[in-house]
């Protein structure tokens, strides 16, 4: 199982890395502007700190909208380096994306993925990753977790190779219940992973055992 970073962050992706347990990148325009990276230049730039942190797999989303636009952005993207993995957003031209950029030999992950009938397409069309949205689907009374089986099931009986890189993700049950359905992959911000560290009962044990070693050893 790959555990990425949703942030485009580079601290938190630092630190994340630092742990050794961090397998690659996910960000989105969201997360970009959140880090005040704005400008083509400053975008490519900020990609190519990314991949100079991690060891593989930053995926970079392209903003057109249309075949010919998504091609030519998510074409340089991919010539920042080559841990790029193109994003591109569940519409019909990006689906015709995805196909071209596996015929090219880039990786894809494909976003905004909020159904079975979507991941179907995202894995016909050969993305490398597809990415349910668990936690925005569960914002709207909808189980995010069921969707995530369903497209494990349905990849798994057709062997398509796609992985599943659950998104969106909230809080560490939901990574959890992930590893127990078997998604491939989960992206989610820092905080989540370093909410795996915790438990109550490992602090009260070490302040125990260090006591105890501090009365032995004066
Ligand atoms: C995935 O690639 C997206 O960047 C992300 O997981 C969206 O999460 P959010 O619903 O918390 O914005």
């Amino acid at each position: 199982m790959k555990f990425f970073i949703d942030t485009a962050n580079l601290n938190d992706i630092q630190e994340a890395y630092d742990l050794g347990v961090l397998d690659g990148v996910t960000t989105n325009p969201s997360l970009m502007a959140k880090e005040g990276i704005s400008g083509q230049e400053n975008v490519m730039a900020h990609y190519k700190a990314i991949c100079d942190i991690v060891d593989d797999n930053v995926s970079a989303e392209v903003i057109a909208t249309d075949f010919d636009g998504m091609i030519k952005e998510g074409t340089a993207l991919a010539k920042i380096d080559d841990k790029i993995v193109v994003k591109v957003p569940m519409i019909k031209d990006g689906v015709k994306a995805i196909k071209y950029f596996t015929n090219q030999g880039i990786r894809t992950n494909c976003t905004l993925v909020f159904s079975a009938g979507q991941a179907l397409l995202a894995a016909k069309a050969g993305a490398s990753y597809v990415s349910p949205f668990i936690g925005r689907l569960d914002d709207i009374s909808y189980d995010g977790l069921q969707l995530i089986d369903q497209i494990v099931t349905i990849y798994q009986n057709y062997g398509f190779t796609t992985e599943v890189l659950a998104a969106s993700i909230r809080h560490t049950m939901h990574l959890i219940q992930c590893s127990e359905i078997g998604a491939d992959v989960v992206t989610c911000p820092l905080n989540v992973i370093t909410s795996l560290l915790n438990h109550p009962l490992t602090d009260s044990g070490l302040a125990k055992f260090l006591a105890d070693h501090a009365k032995s050893n004066g």
